[in-house]
Order: structure tokens, then sequence, then C-alpha cells
């Protein structure tokens, strides 16, 4: 496939690999969280442990978010319900295939501060503990706290974790994310999020993991699950929260999760946020329509369609990095924003179709929701660009095939610089533009 053939190139021209600090937070970034609003970091922010070690071309990272990607949606598609792709992870790279964003949350007594990846398509928290085998360096010790706990196998919450099993007593459970395979006890302890206590916090603490898809220091689902952070928050946090995730272009910048109706904008629109009742976990939106520059585009309403047997329709997600349309939303995306780049030629970069080497005026984009919500997307969130200026891609695919060929996933960096809410409480979700970064 000429796609693969571009991206084996690319990558025998730069040998270049990804090593990983296994530091701490770097202390110039040590700005403590107020009130219920907690900092979220891109990975590759000067801020986080995870950032490449030596500096990665521009078009390396792209390839490798690229990469990172393909993972995830067969992980996405794994929860819709749709047939497992053949096609090899990430073509054989070892590379980290964590969420793109990471926060800070402190868990025990004394605190000890992980760097959790956000993640809206999952349901619990989950940890490394001491003793796991098979994860990384920085993990919870949990005989350090004096408020560890791990719950028994006839608890409330143990009933609630899907297919658990008992290791003597303990409440234990496995689990799959991405490529990676999760073994886990079911625990409780006190956390923080920003200067909130959330005292016996339920979440999976890890004792053996596989596989390169398990986020470093663990994660934090802000999906709708019975153990989700929100379920066990309902009267702190009355299931609501938002955040703005930073550009990509400036990693200095730290975007935010703000927790709870404080604080959140008061004029915003809504489109109603969808339940599919097989796959909770996932935050499904009603896209109607997709709009190049003015011309609202001539795709069939069918192509949207939330189906909840089969898991079509569109999610908001925030560990995807680049938007992926269903094949007929792409292409008619795709023609009309070449046909407004006439003087032009396209190529390709990795995964990317619609490139151009040289300056471009590239034509907006609006995706339209339910509830005459239009999400106009800045240029910086349409086009991924070196920073030499030499080439510029649209930062969007088709969704691959066999693969989730049915869901439209609307990625990171389409939202960066966006106020998401997440009313969970009222199943409705606001967008707005907001400079974050
Ligand atoms: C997890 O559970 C197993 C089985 O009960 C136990 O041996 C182990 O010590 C537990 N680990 C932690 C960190 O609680
Ligand atoms: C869960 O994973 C552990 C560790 O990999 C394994 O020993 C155990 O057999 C698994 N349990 C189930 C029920 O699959
Ligand atoms: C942890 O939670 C328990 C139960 O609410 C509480 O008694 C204790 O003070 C908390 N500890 C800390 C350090 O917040
Ligand atoms: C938290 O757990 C501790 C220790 O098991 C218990 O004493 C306390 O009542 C619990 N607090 C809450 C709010 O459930
Ligand atoms: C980001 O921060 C680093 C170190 O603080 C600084 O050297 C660099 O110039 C900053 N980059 C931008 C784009 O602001
Ligand atoms: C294409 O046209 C735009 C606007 O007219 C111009 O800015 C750009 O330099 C042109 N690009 C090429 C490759 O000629
Ligand atoms: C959204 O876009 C459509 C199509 O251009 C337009 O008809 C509608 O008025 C727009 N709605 C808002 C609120 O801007």
């Amino acid at each position: 496939m000429p796609m693969k053939t571009h991206l084996l190139k690319l990558l025998l021209a730069l040998p270049l690999f990804f090593f990983l600090a296994q530091a701490g937070f770097n202390p110039k970034c040590d700005i403590k969280d107020q009130s219920s609003t907690l900092k979220v970091y891109h990975i590759y922010s000067p801020c986080s442990p995870f950032r490449p070690q030596k500096p990665v071309s521009w078009g390396e990272s792209v390839l490798q978010m690229f990469a990172k990607d393909q993972a995830r949606l067969q992980y996405l598609s794994s929860l819709v319900g749709a047939k497992k792709s053949s096609e090899p992870i990430a073509w054989g790279r070892n590379i980290i295939q964590s969420p793109t964003y990471i926060l800070r949350v402190n868990i025990g007594t004394p605190a000890q501060t992980m760097l959790m990846a956000l993640d809206t398509s999952n349901d619990a928290a989950w940890v490394p503990c001491s003793g796991c085998i098979g994860c990384s360096s920085t993990v919870f010790d949990s005989a350090k706290s004096t408020t560890f706990k791990p719950l028994g196998c006839q608890t409330a919450e143990c009933k609630q974790v899907p297919n658990p099993t008992c290791g003597g007593s303990t409440c234990t459970f496995n689990l799959t994310y991405g490529g990676s395979t999760i073994a886990a006890n079911l625990s409780q302890d006190n956390i923080t999020l920003a200067t909130d206590p959330i005292p016996n916090f339920t979440l999976g603490c890890i004792q053996a993991a596989t596989g390169t898809s398990v986020p470093p220091q663990g994660l934090l689902g802000l999906s709708r699950g019975p153990l989700s952070l929100l379920s066990q928050t309902q009267n702190l946090y009355k299931s609501i929260f938002s955040y703005c995730l930073p550009s990509f272009k400036s990693l200095n910048f730290s975007g935010s999760l703000r927790l709870g109706p404080v604080g959140q904008p008061i004029r915003i629109k809504y489109t109603p946020l969808l339940k599919n009742p097989r796959r909770p976990s996932l935050y499904y939106v009603n896209m109607v329509g997709i709009r190049v520059a003015r011309k609202v585009l001539d795709i069939p309403a069918s192509v949207f369609a939330f189906n909840p047997t089969t898991g079509a329709g569109t999610i908001i997600d925030s560990g995807t990095v680049y938007t992926r349309l269903v094949q007929p939303a792409y292409i008619a995306v795709r023609d009309e924003f070449r046909r407004r780049i006439r003087n032009a030629t396209v190529t390709t970069l990795g995964g990317f179709d619609t490139c151009y080497s040289g300056p471009i005026v590239a034509p907006t984009i609006t995706f339209m929701f339910a509830g005459d919500v239009n999400m106009t997307l800045p240029i910086d969130n349409i086009l991924l660009r070196s920073s030499a200026g030499s080439i510029s891609c649209l930062a969007m695919a088709a969704a691959p095939d066999n693969v989730n060929s049915v869901l439209n996933v609307i990625a990171n960096m389409q939202q960066q610089n966006h106020r998401i809410v997440y009313d969970v409480a009222n199943s409705r979700l606001g967008i707005a533009r907001e400079l974050c970064s």
C-alpha cells in the first residue's frame, strides 16, 4: 500500500527512538491545582515526564500519534462491538499508546502524586501498584498509605465490576485496554483532586500488566459507569465536568479539567448527549452535518445516524488525536477541502491523504450537531503544520476499513481551545470556543 511504503521510508530516514523519562514532575511545573480545577498537560509538554527525551522531529511525532490512534480506534471499536481488525497495532513500533493528556491526582495518606491519563471513554480509575509485574517504575505504594484498603469479594463495589474473581478474599479483576491486559485488585483509598478530598474512592490497584497501552501512572476514567469518578462523586460534582485542552502547538501551556457545576460557562450552547445502553462508556452525540467554509456538504443523514445495535454514530473522545469520519463523510469533506485549495498539489504523509507543501489558505470546517450547535474549527484544529511551514495536512482521516467503520470520532486535536462541558446529569454536551493555551 502506498501509505505504508511512504511511512516506512520516513521511518527509515528518521532512526529516532522514543525514550521515556521515569522522573517525576518537572519542579517548575509544580503549581498546585486550585479548588475543583485540575491542570491538564499534553504528554509532550515540558511538564510531562512522558515527553520524548530526545527531540522528535515534527514528521515523526505526527506519525507516532497517528499510529497510536490506530490502537485507540481498535480499542474503541471493541467497546462498540464492531469486528476486530487484523491490522497490526502501530505497525510493529514499540510506542506508548496512552491517551494524550495527563493530570495530577493525589492518592492515599500521606499523598502520593500520580500523573494519570484523562480518558472520557473509560469508566473506572486504576493505578499501577507496588509489586506490579509489567508496570513502569513509578507506582503507588499501597503499603505506605494508612488509608488504603483492599475490597473484599462480598462488597457492593465488587458486584459492579465485570467478571470479578476472588484472590483469597480480595476482589480482583482483569481487563483489556488497547493492546494491553491488566490484572488489578479492587481497592479503596482517599484521593484528592485539586483541593477536593474524596474519601474512600474505589479504584483498581494494578498487579500485573502486559503490552504497551497501559498509561504509565494510571488512568482516570470520566465516563458514566457505576464505578466512575462521576458516579462516586455525585454529591460533590453533580455529574458535570468540563475541560479545555491546550493547543498542540504551544506545548508549554496547560489546559484545565473543571469538576462540578461551579464555574462552568453560563452562556454556552448544548447538544443532547446520547447513551448507547450496550456501550455506556462512550459519549455519543448527534452530528447532523458538516460544513466546509459556507457549504453544507451533501452527506446522507444515514451516515451519521445513531444506532445502538451496531454502535454506529458519533462519539466525542479525549483520547483519540485525529478525528475519524466514516468513509462517505470523510470523502465529502476531503473533496470539498481539496476543491478550495486549487493551486497546490496534494501529497500524503503517513495516513493523511490531503497534504500540501508550501503555504495554503485552508477553508474552515464546521461540525454541526443537533440543537443548532455549530462547532467551527479554527485553523490550528484543522491543519497539521510542520514548524518550518513546509508541509500542512488536513488533520482528519476516514474511519479505518474494518475497524470501527461505522463510528465517527471527534478527537482531541479538533477539540483543542474549546470548552467542552459534559453535563451528564442533564444529558447534554456544551461546546464553546475558549483560548486555554
Ligand atoms: C492484591 O491481591 C492479592 C490477592 O489477594 C494479594 O496477594 C496482593 O498482596 C494484593 N496487592 C495489594 C497491593 O493489595
Ligand atoms: C487475570 O490475570 C492474571 C495475571 O495475568 C492471571 O494470572 C489470571 O489467570 C487472570 N484471570 C482470569 C480470570 O483471566
Ligand atoms: C480518609 O478518609 C477517611 C474516611 O472519610 C477519613 O476519616 C480520613 O480522615 C481521611 N484521611 C485523609 C488523610 O483525608
Ligand atoms: C471510609 O472508610 C473508613 C474505613 O473503612 C470508614 O471508617 C469510613 O466510615 C468510610 N467513610 C465513608 C464516607 O464512607
Ligand atoms: C517553553 O518553555 C521552555 C522552558 O521553560 C522555554 O525554553 C521555551 O522557550 C518555551 N517555548 C515556548 C514556545 O514558549
Ligand atoms: C495558493 O494561493 C494562496 C492564496 O491565493 C497563496 O497564499 C499561496 O501562496 C498559494 N500557494 C501556492 C503553492 O502557490
Ligand atoms: C449553523 O450552520 C447552519 C448551516 O450553515 C446554519 O443554517 C445555522 O444557522 C448555523 N447555526 C448557528 C447557531 O450559527
